[in-house]
């Protein structure tokens, strides 16, 4: 049945809204009114690279919190989990263990950056001192090192298909399937009459490493500031631009259903689906994915601030602003669109599709319909692909930061050997796509992997290092004082938590996707080269700190 917005509906929509938007104005106008400090310098004393500004660190902050997982992940996640219902498991994990574990994150990175180290095997260390602690850090650079090698490959589907939008390239493919083979032929599943070769993916993907490559070669505040104080008031346009232009849509002459229905299959809550343990777990896993927490990124960005600068009031304002742009903006644009043109039944299949879908094959036929549709298409996968390298800058970092520090390589020489390696991991995922092997490689680090590393993580924060000496660490130069109930939930509710979430995820997800439930037979080699190669990174990783670390007692001898 076809209805809009329901009151529960707009109940949903208001309370989530009005936070958001009530939290994030909270949160900038405290950034504006507080004392301001001197702005640093490029470097410390030490020579380590700093951020050149406060809102060029908000910027780059939010920039590597905002990303595909925005636009495309939550807007199918929130439609397939219970509408405006999901916002309540989505507040609980923004509240219990987003929040709280930014801090943390931050206040671990500003802890290790201060001391030379900008990746967590050195942070660790600081926090626990025994030998087994920096080795588990190495996964806070294996695991974003192996996202950002399929994650670019996405990136670089946005940027082709903002050229194929504004150029009209598949305009005249009217329907889904018509634009599902275009979307296959791109992306080399299968050669057809719109791709006969590799070469639009290959010049796509080399464009789209090419730039990540400048942006990190210039360096922190000269490449990633920069990119950010550019790249993040674009999206914001563009992102309200599109979100304004749906909402004004009405009941397209072209459509089969109004912009109301399209919020109301959004927002309408379906309680009943709250009793299940896995939109719990969805809801965990979106908090974490979109927060880019569990990673180690947000940590290697903090270690390149000042031991004074301000982490309670810069977190919180990095989390409101990614809200935004999710809750608000992600939120607003691609499914309500997709149900004013194709209705409610064939969104809800396009959304149990996945998140790929709904960006590359269902929009795309949308804009084919709308006035100014080249324009709106370029501009919606350019905002996609501005999310997308802020991001993926980020993921590439610790990488970077790791040789930078550990084994005090010049920047240029560690971004040479970094996409280097990340060159030689794309070719698989380029080649053996089709197999599943992106999917097989984002379960496991982009999903499993995440939670792990950040249960690990506020286990040695609250456990090992102490919530006491924590808290007091976090408040060095705090322009926020974080309510005190948080050091409950930072050394309880966020531990047990995460721990409840790993459990059930490894319970109803890990062993059946280990066994390799449902999977072709003919892919199951691919999807054992894929855990062969995360395996590979994680070892290499391992080694690399085995060999710095066993580098400076030398030096220290
Ligand atoms: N946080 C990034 C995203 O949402 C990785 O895509």
């Amino acid at each position: 049945m076809n209805q809009g917005l329901s009151t529960w509906g707009w109940i949903s929509l208001a309370v989530a809204w009005g936070t958001i938007l009530g939290l994030t104005i909270y949160c900038f106008s405290r950034v504006l009114l507080a004392k301001r400090k001197k702005e640093p310098g490029p470097t410390d004393k030490g020579g380590r690279a700093l951020w050149g500004s406060r809102i060029g660190l908000i910027l780059a902050m939010a920039g590597n919190a905002i990303g595909l997982g925005n636009f495309l992940r939550f807007p199918v996640k929130a439609a397939a989990n219970g509408g405006g219902a999901f916002m309540i498991p989505y507040f609980c994990a923004l509240l219990f263990l987003g929040i709280p574990l930014m801090w943390v994150e931050w206040s671990i990175g500003r802890h290790g950056g201060v001391h030379g180290h900008g990746t967590t095997p050195g942070m660790f260390s600081l926090l626990w001192k025994h030998p087994l602690a920096k080795y588990l850090g190495a996964l806070g650079i294996s695991l974003p090192f192996t996202i950002v090698v399929y994650y670019n490959f996405i990136e670089s589907w946005t940027l082709g298909f903002a050229w194929f939008s504004g150029t009209g390239k598949y305009f005249g493919l009217t329907t889904r399937d018509a634009m599902g083979q275009f979307l296959h032929g791109f992306q080399g599943v299968e050669h057809n009459q719109f791709f006969a070769s590799w070469l639009p993916v290959i010049v796509f993907i080399g464009l789209t490493i090419f730039l990540n490559y400048y942006f990190l070669h210039k360096g922190i505040s000269k490449g990633i500031e920069v990119l950010a104080k550019i790249g993040m008031p674009v999206l914001f346009v563009f992102g309200i631009i599109l979100a304004v232009r749906v909402l004004t849509l009405g009941h397209p002459a072209s459509g089969v259903a109004s912009v109301n229905e399209g919020m109301g299959f959004m927002w309408n809550p379906d309680f009943s689906q709250l009793s299940r343990f896995t939109v719990w777990l969805v809801a965990a896993g979106q908090i974490f994915f979109t927060l880019s927490l569990g990673q180690g990124i947000i940590n290697t960005y903090a270690s390149y601030l000042r031991e004074k600068d301000d982490v309670t009031l810069n977190g919180l304002s990095t989390s409101m602003t990614n809200e935004f742009a999710e809750v608000i903006l992600g939120g607003t644009i691609a499914i309500p669109v997709a149900v004013a043109f194709f209705g409610v039944a064939e969104t809800r299949l396009i959304a149990q599709e996945g998140a790929f879908n709904l960006g590359f094959q269902a929009l795309p036929v949308i804009f084919q319909k709308l006035p100014l549709g080249h324009i709106l298409g370029a501009m919606w996968f350019f905002l996609l692909f501005i999310a997308g390298i802020t991001s993926s800058v980020a993921l590439t970092s610790p990488a970077v930061a790791f040789l930078e520090d550990e084994f005090k390589w010049q920047r240029a020489k560690a971004v040479n050997t970094v996409f280097a390696v990340m060159l030689a991991c794309t070719v698989a995922v380029v080649a053996f796509f089709r197999f599943g092997f992106l999917d097989e490689l984002d379960f496991w680090a982009g999903t499993f992997g995440l939670v792990v590393f950040a249960t690990i993580e506020i286990i040695l924060f609250s456990w090992v290092f102490g919530v006491r000496k924590g808290w007091a660490d976090m408040h060095q130069g705090a322009d926020l004082k974080v309510p005190r109930i948080f050091k409950f939930i930072l050394k309880y509710v966020t531990p047990v938590y995460m721990l409840v979430v790993l459990g059930g995820w490894a319970y109803q997800e890990a062993i059946s996707k280990l066994l390799m439930k449902g999977e072709p037979a003919a892919n199951r080699p691919y999807l054992w080269g894929a855990r062969a190669m995360f395996l590979g990174l994680i070892l290499v990783t391992i080694l690399m700190v085995w060999l710095a670390w066993r580098k400076r007692k030398g030096q220290e001898k």
